[in-house]
C-alpha cells in the first residue's frame, strides 16, 4: 500500500538526519518544507521531497502509481503529538473538588482529607474492567482527533493490587486495539491509602513484593512510577520501589517537585529514569543534576494551570542546555484536559518557548519521555506514518497561536486515515 499526500503548504519538522531528542540550543531547529510531498509505504515514512522534485526526476524511484493521493492544498502536515504522561483510565471525573478548590482547599488538604487520588481509587475499585476499557476507549477516539498518535498511560488509580492490575490490563487491551502507539506505565505509588497513613513503607512493601512481581508476570508496564513529593512517597520509599521495578525490566518515570523540591529528579536521574516530570519546583541543584544525564525533563503545563502552581523554568532549563518535554499529564484530578494543541500554545503563551521549541517539546522530545523517538516524533523516511494534515492555515505558529481551537482536520496512524 502505497499512498501520496501531495501539493502540502508546508511539511513541519522533518529530519535527514534523525536524532533522539533535541536539547539547548537545537530545540529552536525545526526544519520544514515548503509545497512538499510525503509518501507513505506499508505504514512508514517512505520518502517525502518538494513537489518540484516529484514532478521531475522522482517519479522513476518513486515507482509510480499509488494506491492513494490526498491533495493537501493549503494545509500544513505535521507529525503526530506524542502525550508522554497521562493518567487516562479513571472511572470518575472530579468537578466537585474542582469546585472546593475555587472557594480556597489546597490540592494537598483535599488529598488529607480523602480526597484526590483517593477518590479516584474508590471509584476505580467499584468500575468493572469492561467499564474503565470503554470510558477510556471513548477518550483515545478524542485524542486522536486532536493530533496525538502515541500516548503513556498510567496507572495508579487502584492501590490495591487488584485494582491496579485491573488498570494495567485495561492498558494492554488499548495497546492491542488501538491504532495509537501506546505504552504502560505502573504508578502502585500514586497515593498513600487510608489504612496504610502512618505507616506508608508497609504500603511500599506491598508495591515491591506483590504488586511488581505480579505486574512484571503479566508484562503489563512498560515503566515504573512513583510519586516522590511532600505528602506523599519519600526519596527513600522511591528507591526502594525503582530498584524493585528496574530488577523486572521496567524502566523508571518519575512524579517530581510538584509540591516542593522533593530529591525526586536526583533520584530519577540516578536511576536512570528516561523523565522526571512536573517539575514545577526547581532549583539549580536540580537543573545541574540534569545535564549531561538520559533523562528527558518533563513539564505539565494543563497541570500548573489547573491548580494554579507556579510554573515550571522551561525557558531557563533550555538555555541551560537541557532538553524539555511537555505533555498534557492527562487525569481527573490535575488536568482534565487531553489536548495537546492546548500543552502547545501553554509551552508559548505561559512558558516563552518559540513555536519551533513547543513543537520540538511535544513531539520529539515527548517520544523519547516515552521511549519511542526511533521511531516517531517527526517525519523521517523509515519513521511511523503518524501525522495530520491541519485545516487550511497561514503558517506553523498559527498552530500555538490559535489557542483552544482543533487545527486538525485529518488523521494518519500508521499511515492509515483514522
Ligand atoms: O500527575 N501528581 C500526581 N498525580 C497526578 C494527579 C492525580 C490526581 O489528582 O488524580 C498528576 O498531577
Ligand atoms: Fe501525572
Amino acid at each position: 500500500m502505497k499512498t501520496l499526500i501531495k501539493n502540502i503548504k508546508e511539511l513541519v519538522g522533518v529530519e535527514g538526519s534523525p536524532v533522539l531528542r533535541k536539547q539547548g540550543k537545537e530545540m529552536a531547529q525545526l526544519e520544514t518544507i515548503k509545497d512538499a510531498f510525503l509518501v507513505i509505504e506499508d505504514g512508514k515514512i517512505a520518502a517525502f521531497g518538494k513537489m518540484e522534485e516529484l514532478k521531475n526526476s522522482q517519479l522513476s524511484i518513486l515507482n509510480f502509481p499509488f494506491d492513494r493521493e490526498v491533495d493537501a492544498t493549503g494545509r500544513m502536515v505535521i507529525p503526530s503529538f506524542c502525550d508522554s504522561h497521562t493518567h487516562l483510565v479513571y472511572a470518575n471525573s472530579r468537578e466537585l473538588e474542582f469546585v472546593d478548590k475555587i472557594r480556597g482547599l489546597s490540592y494537598e488538604e483535599i488529598a488529607k482529607r480523602g480526597g484526590g487520588i483517593l477518590n479516584s481509587a474508590k471509584a476505580t475499585a467499584a468500575a468493572t474492567e469492561e467499564e474503565l476499557y470503554d470510558m477510556a476507549q471513548q477518550r483515545l477516539e478524542e485524542v486522536i482527533r486532536l493530533g496525538t498518535g502515541a500516548i503513556e498511560i498510567k496507572s495508579g488509580y487502584g492501590l490495591s493490587t487488584e485494582s491496579e492490575l485491573k488498570l494495567l490490563r485495561v492498558i494492554r487491551r488499548l495497546k492491542e486495539n488501538s491504532p495509537l502507539t501506546i505504552k504502560s506505565n505502573f504508578l502502585g505509588a500514586h497515593g498513600i491509602p487510608m489504612e496504610y497513613r502512618g505507616h506508608q513503607e508497609d504500603y511500599v512493601d506491598l508495591v515491591i513484593n506483590e504488586m511488581i512481581p505480579l505486574v512484571a508476570g503479566e508484562g503489563l508496564a512498560d515503566f515504573i512510577d512513583v510519586f516522590c513529593d511532600q505528602g506523599f512517597f519519600t526519596v527513600a520509599d522511591t528507591e526502594r520501589i525503582l530498584e524493585a521495578g528496574i530488577k523486572y525490566g521496567m524502566r523508571p518515570k518519575i512524579h517530581a517537585n510538584e509540591m516542593a523540591i522533593s530529591g525526586g529528579v536526583q533520584v530519577g536521574v540516578k536511576y536512570g529514569a528516561i523523565s522526571v516530570d512536573h517539575l514545577e519546583q526547581m532549583g539549580d541543584a536540580e537543573i545541574e543534576c540534569l545535564k549531561g544525564s538520559e533523562t528527558m525533563p518533563t513539564v505539565l503545563p494543563g497541570c500548573a494551570f489547573f491548580l494554579n502552581l507556579p510554573l515550571s523554568p522551561a525557558r531557563k532549563m533550555i538555555d541551560a542546555g537541557l532538553p524539555v518535554a511537555m505533555a498534557s499529564d492527562y487525569n481527573p484530578g490535575t488536568a482534565p484536559s487531553n489536548n495537546m494543541q492546548l500543552i502547545l500554545s501553554m509551552a508559548c503563551i505561559r512558558y516563552r518557548l518559540t513555536p519551533e521549541e513547543a513543537f520540538n517539546a511535544t513531539t520529539l522530545n515527548t517520544a523519547y519521555a516515552m521511549g519511542v523517538s526511533q521511531e516517531l516524533g517527526s517525519i523521517a523516511v523509515g519513521k511511523k506514518a503518524n501525522f495530520y494534515i491541519t485545516k487550511p492555515i497561514p503558517s506553523y505558529a498559527y498552530m500555538p497561536y490559535s489557542f483552544g481551537e482543533n487545527k486538525v482536520e485529518r488523521t494518519f496512524l500508521n499511515g492509515v486515515e483514522v
